[in-house]
């Protein structure tokens, strides 16, 4: 009845075509409406734009607040009784191969705050440029203090309340203080990024062989995967644990971390025999679609050699990171350990990596080659040789590059 429009001739006939249309122009984004009105057979047009600007991605620029943020790495570890000097070898490991700058997180017993900054200190102003540190109190948040204290060994248990105390922190590498870095901490800390959605940390086997694993053989817990995690070395996504619930054997809705931490240890105490890393196996078990697990040459021990060789990718590739348990560093029973550990120990700062601390290691290790885990010494030098290398070539090529800028 009607022609099409706009030539319309009837009265009392309204008829509105809006027409819309968007464009972008560099950063501005435009959007134009053309609304066409036809009224008793005439016509009107009119034109409305919008702009907008479109907002630029803060991430990936540099120099921007988020990227420098991601640049620096936290290392927590938990000091009580005669540990300070092993935590300060430790220390010092970690910031003499690592590229990013660290923040380490150091809980210790009071008496231990003002040796940790006297040795601290002491080190070169080359070197304390490249670290922050905050010293923090042993504190529990939940439960009996005194009680956690005993658990294991004084105060382990802590490192369970890191998400809890470090709320500003979005990940962390724990490490226990008998623990060396014979590579970048930058190469762990990697890990964290190759998490899938559910995962929330990141640990090693306590054992390769089921047959003589202490959990497979001995535990009256429930544990993880088939030998169960070692605590020593483990990379955590605190933001992940501080927002999951995690299943347990006593509550049907889940726990968050905070809340889980106190019921499970008082369902369990009677039965646990390593503390702390009983409780991360107790709650993994439950939950073992949160863990990613790193393989051994990331938390290299004794155990790993003198039963005989089986950590195969360490074979191949060197150890990354050796954990000296059992007390190795300090005793007799596994020379390999404490070569390593006096060599890193002595080494002065800024003095030739290969001259200092390479030669000297090899030279050692000579002595230890009729041992159970000085057999293989590839072991123990193939990975700390390479780190050396790059760390090496990185400063000649800096100072080659210096003039120019
Ligand atoms: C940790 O997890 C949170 C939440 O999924 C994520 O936003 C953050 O990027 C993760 N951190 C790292 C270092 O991957
Ligand atoms: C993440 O990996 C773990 C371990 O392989 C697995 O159990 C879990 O289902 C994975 N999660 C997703 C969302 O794929």
């Amino acid at each position: 009845k009607y022609p099409f429009f706009p030539f319309v001739k009837s009265p009392r006939c309204f008829h509105v075509f809006p027409i819309l249309y968007f464009t972008s122009y560099q950063d501005v984004f435009v959007v134009e409406v053309t609304v066409w009105m036809s009224f008793d057979g005439f016509s009107f047009f009119f034109l409305f734009f919008f702009f907008t600007s479109r907002q630029k991605s803060e991430v990936g620029r540099p120099g921007s607040k988020v990227t420098q943020a991601e640049d620096v790495m936290h290392l927590a570890v938990v000091a009580c009784g005669n540990r300070l000097d092993e935590t300060l070898n430790m220390v010092k490991s970690a910031l003499l191969f690592s590229i990013k700058k660290i923040k380490f997180h150091i809980f210790a017993e009071e008496n231990l705050a003002e040796q940790f900054e006297k040795g601290f200190s002491q080190w070169p102003q080359t070197v304390s440029s490249r670290f922050h540190y905050s010293i923090y109190p042993i504190t529990f948040s939940v439960g009996n203090a005194d009680e956690w204290k005993k658990l294991f060994k004084p105060c382990a248990a802590q490192r369970l309340f890191l998400p809890v105390i470090l709320k500003d922190v979005d990940s962390l590498l724990y490490v226990d203080t008998d623990v060396l870095f014979l590579r970048p901490m930058d190469d762990i800390w990697k890990f964290l990024k190759a998490f899938n959605s559910t995962q929330l940390a990141a640990m090693a086997p306590e054992h390769e062989i089921p047959k003589i694993g202490w959990y497979s053989r001995f535990a009256r817990h429930p544990f993880y995967g088939v030998t169960g995690v070692n605590s020593g070395v483990m990379l955590m996504n605190l933001t992940r644990i501080r927002s999951t619930l995690f299943r347990n054997s006593m509550i049907a809705s889940g726990l968050s971390w905070e809340n889980l931490l106190h019921p499970l240890y008082q369902k369990y105490k009677n039965h646990i025999t390593w503390g702390d890393q009983d409780l991360l196996n107790i709650i993994f078990h439950y939950n073992p679609e949160c863990l990613y697990i790193f393989p051994c040459q990331w938390n290299y021990r004794p155990d790993h050699c003198m039963y005989g060789s089986n950590c195969k990718a360490a074979e191949e590739e060197g150890v990354s990171i050796l954990h000296g348990n059992r007390g190795v560093y300090h005793d007799e029973k596994q020379p390999t350990f404490r070569v390593v550990y006096d060599a890193i120990r002595e080494y002065p700062f800024e003095e030739n990596l290969f001259q200092s601390l390479f030669y000297p290691l090899q030279t050692k290790f000579l002595d230890t080659v009729n041992t159970l885990c000085g057999r293989i010494p590839q072991v123990f030098l193939r990975q700390i040789e390479k780190t050396m290398r790059a760390v090496y070539e990185k400063k000649v090529v800096r100072r080659v590059r210096l003039p120019r800028e």
